[in-house]
């Protein structure tokens, strides 16, 4: 199995998520802005050990098992610095999750990171569609989706962090998105 690679963008650098990312995550990560239309699986209030736990029990194992690909999210101005995550998963209907700390939220950088890592699944990983789940209240993940040209799917209802909404899925293709590109 190939090994997950350090993606760049125009001011950011994905690097493949390590233990040692930890500390990181957990200064970054537990933030009612940040987890509040996440999953609900994401434990709440988050223990003191969450973000090792996460990746020492389920992101590290599953990149190890080849079934996702997690990076970390740096600005190329200040490396040693994390600043959120963003994933990719062969998971049926949720295939890419991600997220920023709140001081580095609402400038663009995800759409930087996503279009990165999308760019990887159609094209290394050779996958022909790309779908996400999204909480209808999450206003910057739907533009980000709206965007990027991908097509609602589907509509439910889901459990997350902040209650339960309304849920939509998002969907584009490979062809899709070779044409955008
Ligand atoms: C969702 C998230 C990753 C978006 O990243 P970002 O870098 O802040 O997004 P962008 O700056 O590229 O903004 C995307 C769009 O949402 C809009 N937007 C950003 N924050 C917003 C807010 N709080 N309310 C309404 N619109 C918002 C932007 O104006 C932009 O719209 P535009 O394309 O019309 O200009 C980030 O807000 C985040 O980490 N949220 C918490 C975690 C999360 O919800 N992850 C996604 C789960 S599906």
């Amino acid at each position: 199995m190939e090994a997950t690679p350090t993606l760049y963008t125009e001011r950011l650098i994905l690097r493949p998520l390590e233990l040692a990312d930890a500390d990181a995550i957990q200064q970054q990560f537990p933030h009612w802005e940040v987890v509040r239309y996440l999953n609900a699986l994401v434990p709440w209030p988050y223990p003191a050990d969450g973000a090792l736990m996460y990746l020492r029990h389920n992101a590290l194992p599953a990149v190890a098992r080849g079934e996702e690909w997690h990076w970390s999210i740096r600005l190329k101005s200040a490396p040693g610095q994390l600043i959120g995550n963003i994933s990719l998963m062969n998971e049926q209907d949720n295939n890419r999750g991600f997220w920023l700390g709140p001081k580095w939220q609402g400038s663009g950088l995800m759409s930087e990171a996503s279009a990165a890592v999308t760019e990887y699944w159609f094209t290394v990983l050779g996958r022909t569609v790309l779908r996400v789940p999204k909480a209808t209240p999450n206003i910057a993940s739907r533009r980000l989706s709206e965007r990027t040209g991908m097509r609602l799917v589907g509509t439910d209802e889901g459990r997350f962090v902040g209650g339960v909404f309304p849920k939509e899925t998002w969907e584009i293709t490979r062809e899709e998105w070779l044409a955008r590109r």
